[in-house]
């Protein structure tokens, strides 16, 4: 069934209180609850009584403590429907039982290696109990958890402890209570063996809090990163929004088997594992970076999403984008602002702009949707998060907080919506947001193009723009003509010789023009020669720039632009340009790179010259060229993976050869002294980064270099950065030595899942045929599972986003491979097959041959019997006619 956002309306009854009773066993936990109800003054008076409820055995209910007469209640595959509820306060006792060792779709309460733990969001509260799962209706909960004492010596719940004590010779309990009322989303529980460390943190307000990680036991070692970032974000957010924590403990508790990434629980966040723990042997930069960012948003989320929640799904961005942009925020202020803000657009691009662009495109907000869980996308986080950056960008800092304040204040303990967001941002700027609020409703990645002339006579610069906008006709978009968007372009103009100029111009303040119509013109005066102009800088706006720049321009703004994000975007254009030319052309390998490629491999020469050293994190992501995945956007039709490989390859080799004696001399004198600890700050991972990007660009053009280099890094290495990125230069070149390295590695970290995982990657990634009988024989591979989603994510995940020409082989294998693993998930876990399933979705850029393999892969998806709603979401929204 298809739900609609114009279909909204208030629950007819609202829970004000809900007690629970758990009582955990592996195979029968019983629940108790205890709900306070009343009829809702904006539902609808004498209403039937419906709660949602999934795979729940009813075993006993009652009406103000009286049983309920033959027939008044009716119990369903859906949920419990009371027929007549009474007009007035009432109460309603369910008594439920669930089997959590059989729970395979970790929705709800389930079992992770032995530990009991749930996941609510977005309707897993219905598979505890009975209940009005939405998130406009908020409860204070108070909860009693009884479990066995040694199967579940701790046990955590939402809120503050209250009490605790034996439960019987073998048993015993702890009691919850939350006093802030919150939607069922954000229920959790956890009851198991588990490790902790803690610490305290007096909040600005002085409330001292108890703040705390468990863990596996045995793995406390690998958890004081994750709790001193819960510190750090608990510290920015009272500078940076004035947000305080409002209870007398913060739980984290890391847990190995998760659909997502975290989960922002009242009080206590549930985290897949792999975003919690890390110590140099076993996690990258990359991981401490994630580590930081994903408990820093889950910890945001507090105000932004908790205090402040969703009126119902589809405000899902509220909560989603806000806090993208909150961790990304604290990200940028605890690591470098500009190396954070090309990490922010690359994931936007590489994930957000094809999802867009193809059959499961939807607005941030979407008008219409049959399964939510397929919503959690980058569309929602990543575009939701640049709409919010737009908006400070357009009123400026102050305003924006002031703003934020306001909204904060007036929506605390609501269920709100998007309109409710920006009503305050109105209110405080006294601007008419109607236009700005198209971003959320309309879908597809806008295109500016701008063209500049000078006048030499009359000294002034034009620059003329205009927006074009995707018609957008999928379910989830309304599929109206689009209207005219309201993009804040930050601009500048930079002379040829270098500098900025001093020029004016009334259409731009403080850097920013704001494109409000169709078209729309800045004229620069007193510009004497013509200039080079640096457009949306910072990337002001999720939009495609279609601009003609030449590449003595795009060099110029490499060498001397005053924005680190165009300087490194001019370079990513000049390769760019490169590359799609030549995959167009076929990109035969033994092709040389051209004029093209060799200027680009001078201005990036006299870049590593003049900046590598001082400020290696930059330089490492001006020397990485996009992706494969990148050229094929920009492509956009008929797009041949293998042609564009080649011509990633050759541009690599060309850039290797003509770079490398300066890439190993700024390895040797990047190199940590031997004696230095490891240390994850961004200096030293911009150190690492640097190092690790000249490895692979000498390697690329030297595979004999290159492999003894990565080889002895390999095994060398005193930290898994280092290590992992010299197996991943090493996975490149096929031969002896990568087979024997990835076996050591193996063999070194055969108890460690997580770097497994790491290991299931590499080899999903070699862009060779093979990698499909490879990555079928992983999946035997006894440390891999399909249970767990970390595993399959990281082989076949892996293989299906980041590995294009072996997904896209012309023959079909690899499509074949894995749609098989999408069925075999499916019966277990629907929403990771459904996940797993979305790689498809860029099915109609591909040539004709692979296009009509891809096709026959998502039918025979469609055609299999006893689909789950997710996977037949998603397979039938990828095949909708386009
Ligand atoms: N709210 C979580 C986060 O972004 C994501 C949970 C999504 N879970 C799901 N089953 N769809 O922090
Ligand atoms: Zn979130």
């Amino acid at each position: 069934p298809v739900i609609r956002l114009a279909d909204y309306r208030p629950s007819d009854y609202l829970i004000d209180r809900v007690d629970l009773d758990v009582r955990l066993h592996p195979t029968e936990t019983r629940i108790t609850a205890t709900l306070a109800l009343r009829p809702n003054p904006a539902g609808e008076a004498g209403a039937p009584l419906v709660l949602d409820g999934d795979d729940l055995t009813l075993l006993a209910v009652a009406l103000d403590g009286q049983p309920t007469a033959p027939g008044a209640i009716e119990t369903g595959p859906r949920g419990l429907t009371l027929h007549q509820p009474p007009g007035r306060p009432f109460v309603l006792s369910l008594e439920t039982q669930v089997n959590p060792s059989a729970n395979t779709k970790l929705m709800g309460l389930y079992r992770s290696n032995g530990v009991y733990c749930t996941q609510c969001e977005a309707d897993g509260f219905r598979r505890i109990t009975y209940f009005l799962d939405r998130p406009d209706v908020l409860a204070v909960y108070t909860t009693r958890i009884e479990a066995d004492r040694t199967e579940a010596p701790v046990l955590l719940g939402n809120g503050n402890p209250v009490e605790s004590g034996a439960a019987g010779a073998d048993r015993h309990y702890a009691v919850w209570h939350d006093p802030h009322p919150k939607p069922a989303y954000l229920f959790a529980l956890v009851g198991g063996r588990l490790g902790r460390i803690g610490s305290s943190f007096t909040t600005m307000e002085g409330r001292a809090v108890e703040v705390a990680v468990y863990v596996e036991p045995g793995k406390e070692d690998r958890a004081p990163y994750a709790l001193d970032a819960v510190r750090r974000a608990m510290a920015w957010d009272e500078r940076a929004f004035g947000r305080a924590y409002d209870l007398d403990v913060f739980n984290v508790v890391a847990v190995s088997d998760f659909n997502m990434g975290a989960m922002e629980n009242k009080g206590l966040n549930i985290f897949n594992d792999k975003y919690v723990l890390a110590s140099p042997d076993t996690a990258t930069d990359t991981d401490y970076a994630n580590i930081e960012a994903i408990i820093a948003h889950e910890y945001f989320h507090n105000w932004s999403g908790n205090r402040v929640t969703c009126r119902d799904w589809f405000q899902l961005c509220l909560k989603e984008g806000l806090t993208v942009f909150r961790d990304q925020e604290f990200s940028s202020d605890e690591r470098s602002r500009p190396v954070h803000r090309i990490a922010e657009v690359r994931t936007l691009r590489a994930r957000q702009f094809p999802e867009d662009a193809g059959p499961l495109a939807h607005p941030v907000r979407p008008q219409a949707y049959r399964e939510i869980n397929n919503f959690y996308t980058a569309t929602v986080y990543e575009k939701g998060a640049e709409i919010v950056r737009m908006l400070r960008t357009l009123l400026g800092p102050e305003t924006f907080r002031a703003g934020m304040d306001l909204f904060f204040a007036r929506c605390d303990g609501t269920a709100a919506t998007v309109e409710d967001f920006l009503a305050a941002f109105a209110q405080v700027s006294g601007r008419d947001l109607t236009a700005f609020a198209r971003w959320y409703a309309q879908a597809g990645t806008p295109v500016v193009s701008v063209s500049g002339r000078h006048d030499p006579l009359a000294r002034t610069y034009t620059l003329d723009f205009h927006q074009s906008l995707p018609v957008v006709a999928t379910e989830a978009s309304a599929g109206a003509e689009p209207q005219p968007l309201v993009i804040p372009v930050a601009l500048g103009l930079v002379a040829p010789g270098g500098g900025a100029v001093a020029a004016r111009s009334e259409q731009v303040r403080d850097g920013v023009f704001v494109l409000e119509q169709e078209s729309g013109r800045v004229v620069y005066t007193d510009v004497a020669e013509a200039p080079v102009p640096s457009l949306f800088r910072g990337f002001s706006a999720p939009v495609k720039l279609a601009h003609a720049l030449d590449a003595g321009q795009r060099l110029t703004l490499l060498a001397r632009d005053s924005d680190p994000f165009n300087r490194w975007q001019a370079a990513q254009g000049l390769a760019l340009d490169v590359l799609t030319a030549r995959a167009r052309a076929g990109a035969p390998l033994e092709d040389e790179a051209g004029a093209d490629g060799a200027a680009l491999a001078e201005a990036l020469g006299s870049f590593l010259d003049a900046e590598a050293v001082a400020d290696p994190a930059f330089a490492a992501l001006v020397l990485t060229i996009p992706g494969d995945q990148e050229v094929a956007q920009e492509i956009g039709a008929n797009v041949d993976p293998d042609a564009i490989h080649r011509a990633r390859r050759t541009l690599r080799r060309h850039l290797g050869r003509a770079l490398a004696p300066r890439l190993v001399a700024l390895r040797e004198r990047l190199a940590d002294p031997t004696e230095a600890p490891f240390s994850p700050d961004a200096a030293s991972a911009g150190r690492r980064a640097l190092r690790n990007a000249a490895l692979d660009l000498v390697a690329a053009a030297d595979p004999e270099t290159g492999t003894r280099l990565a080889e002895a890094q390999c095994a060398g290495a005193t930290n898994m950065t280092d290590r992992l990125a010299a197996l991943a230069t090493l996975a490149l070149l096929p031969g002896e030595a990568r087979e024997r390295a990835l076996q050591a590695f193996a063999q070194t970290y055969r108890a460690e899942p997580l770097v497994l995982d790491k290991w299931f990657s590499l080899q999903a990634m070699i862009p060779e045929a093979g990698t499909v009988e490879r990555v079928r024989g992983l999946m035997r591979h006894e440390g891999f599972s399909l249970g767990n989603p970390n595993r399959v994510r990281s082989l076949v995940g892996s293989f299906s986003l980041n590995n294009p020409t072996q997904f896209h082989r012309e023959d079909g294998a690899g499509y074949d491979l894995v749609a098989e693993t999408v069925l075999a998930l499916d019966a277990r876990n629907p929403q990771v097959a459904a996940r797993l399933l979305t790689a498809f979705s860029t099915w109609r850029m591909v040539e004709a041959k692979r296009r009509a393999r891809a096709e026959a892969a998502l039918r025979a998806i469609a055609a299999s019997p006893g689909l789950s709603p997710d996977v037949g979401d998603i397979v039938g929204r990828s095949l909708a006619p386009a």
